[in-house]
């Protein structure tokens, strides 16, 4: 249960641990039918080899052995159109997002991707996901975590649904570790993607939230220790384009 008094953060503010979600739904109400074209201009087109990295790493059967894998915060779909593209015919991928318009320009995709019949979509909450334990054969969470406020009640959720054998990948904005990359990089995130957002999707808040959730979330080796926590075996990481981002798997043995 949640104490009252109990705080965590939304970017660089302190707020009540129940307020958090509501504001970070407000955010991706807002960004939602301009989100895919914002994350191009924000990152110059990098997150497409980020996800890349995910997907290589994820590996789906290219046959038709059956195959489920569990997107959470999935939003508008990227990873599982992806891993969809890559896997076999036994491949299926359901979407779970918090943010019903995230879903809505995730169902479109699917549908003019004709990708309809190999990805679902579903409203839930990492936290307390719907879904059977030991039901899933994969779970992905891309840039996804960050903004859940009880990160360790979604890794433990993560854990419950996947089988044994099966493996966690987390894809998340990380640490800057290279001298000088750091200064551009913060230079970046507050001189130009809260004005970006300003002009793209008409709101600059949300962007200034989500560079500022981006420093607030735990360094890799932190994050490393809350997965293993939540029961991980084999946990490890691998940084992509200096820090900026960071591939975390764990697997349920
Ligand atoms: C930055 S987007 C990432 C979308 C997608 N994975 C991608 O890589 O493009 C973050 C997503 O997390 C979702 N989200 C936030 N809190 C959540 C929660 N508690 N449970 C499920 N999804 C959540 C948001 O609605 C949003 O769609």
């Amino acid at each position: 249960m949640d104490r009252p008094d109990q705080t965590t953060h939304f970017g660089f503010r302190d707020v009540p641990l129940g307020e958090k979600q509501t504001l970070v739904n407000d955010v991706f109400h807002s960004v939602a039918q301009r989100y895919d074209l914002m994350n191009d201009l924000m990152s110059v087109g990098l997150h497409r080899a980020w996800k890349d990295v995910m997907i290589t790493t994820l590996d789906p059967p290219k046959s038709d052995r059956p195959f489920a894998l569990l997107d959470v915060a999935g939003g508008t779909g990227d990873i599982s159109f992806r891993a969809a593209k890559a896997a076999g015919t036994g491949f299926h991928a359901t979407v779970c997002d918090i943010n019903s318009d995230m879903l809505a320009v995730g169902r479109e995709r699917a549908t003019r991707q004709h990708l309809d019949d190999r990805v679902s979509f579903v409203e839930g909450n990492a936290e307390t996901l719907g879904f059977a334990d030991r039901a899933f054969d994969a779970y992905t969470i891309a840039f996804g975590i960050r903004n859940v406020p009880q990160i360790e009640l979604a890794l433990r959720e993560a854990y419950r649904v996947l089988k044994p054998g099966s493996r966690f990948l987390c894809l998340e904005f990380s640490t800057v570790d290279v001298p000088g990359l750091d200064k551009i990089y913060d230079l970046f995130s507050f001189k130009v993607i809260p004005p970006l957002g300003r002009a793209v999707t008409g709101d600059a808040e949300s962007y200034q939230y989500l560079v500022e959730s981006i420093r607030k979330f735990p360094r890799p080796s932190a994050f490393a220790e809350m997965i293993g926590a939540a029961g991980f075996a084999r946990v490890k990481w691998q940084s992509l384009s200096g820090g900026i981002v960071a591939l975390h798997s764990g697997w349920r043995l």
